[in-house]
């Protein structure tokens, strides 16, 4: 479904090279992690997927095939076909993801009303299903309400709702729970857990979180300051890292100390 391949790219404004000459596949349906600290070229890289780069403040090499199509070098009319549709994105603060100003529902159906020749009507009932399936309490309410009139989980769910309403093939989550409490967090991934088995829509799933990310991926990539250092099934990393960076990451994480899961 996707592929990768020695993508490097570059700010123009300052030179700086985010992402060096990474390379890495998905599977349709997969569920892969991409983990490290803060600045290592994660979001960066998702927004490359996603189409989202400007691409004329950044220097880009290599290639981002996504069904067979080179997202780096394709139209921009081609991208507009793919990003929202084919490719859903959920981001970590839906508070400044989602229209303060707009009520939800109507941002849910938003990429229907872009990508099909849905009736309003039938945009509607395809949101209403759609807010359910992520459990939004009473969606005829909820369809009505106002971003700040939610709860942090609930305007996660709705985002992930708008993420997928248009049954899409690839599902970038970028820190996706980072901004949550840990209870409502699990909700969270629990969410993102299900709705990939139940329709086969692949996830990238990116945290600086690794507990995070054994919980729910298959197979991680390890980012390093614009790198991947390590790559492999996610027990495996987790529980015989092979890249010095990696062995820090999971020393480090809390719940592998008993404090925290007291
Ligand atoms: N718009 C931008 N202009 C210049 N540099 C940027 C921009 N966005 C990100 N960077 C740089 O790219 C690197 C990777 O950033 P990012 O992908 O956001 O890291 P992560 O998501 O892993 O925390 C960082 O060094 C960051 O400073
Ligand atoms: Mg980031």
């Amino acid at each position: 479904m996707l592929e990768v391949k020695d993508l490097s790219i570059t700010f123009l404004d300052d030179g700086a090279k985010a992402v060096d000459s990474i390379s890495f596949s998905m599977a349709p349906g997969e569920r892969l992690g991409l983990v490290g600290e803060s600045g290592s070229g994660k979001t960066v890289t998702a927004l490359a997927i996603a189409g989202l780069l400007d691409r004329g403040r950044v220097r880009t090499e290599g290639q981002i095939l996504f069904q067979g199509l080179d997202i780096l070098s394709c139209k921009e009319s081609e991208l507009l076909k793919i990003r929202g549709k084919d490719v859903g994105m959920v981001f970590q603060e839906p508070m400044t993801s989602l229209d303060p100003l707009m009520r939800v529902g109507p941002q849910i159906e938003e990429s229907l009303r872009v990508h099909s020749k849905l009736t309003a009507r039938q945009r509607k009932a395809l949101a209403l299903q759609v807010m359910q399936h992520v459990d939004l309490p009473d969606p005829e309410t909820t369809y009505r309400k106002y971003p700040h009139q939610m709860s942090g989980g609930q305007r996660q769910r709705a985002m992930i709702a708008a993420a997928f309403i248009s049954r899409p093939k690839l599902l970038i989550c970028d820190e996706p729970t980072t901004a949550l409490d840990v209870t409502v967090q699990a909700q969270i991934l629990n969410l993102l857990l299900r709705i990939n088995e139940q329709s086969d829509v692949g996830l990238l799933f990116i945290s600086h979180d690794l507990s995070v990310v054994r919980r729910l991926c298959q197979r991680v990539a390890v980012m390093y300051k614009g790198r991947i250092v390590e790559t492999g099934p996610a027990e495996q990393v987790f529980s015989d890292p092979q890249h010095e960076y990696t062995q820090r990451l999971v020393a480090a994480i809390p719940s592998r100390g008993k404090g925290r899961r007291q």
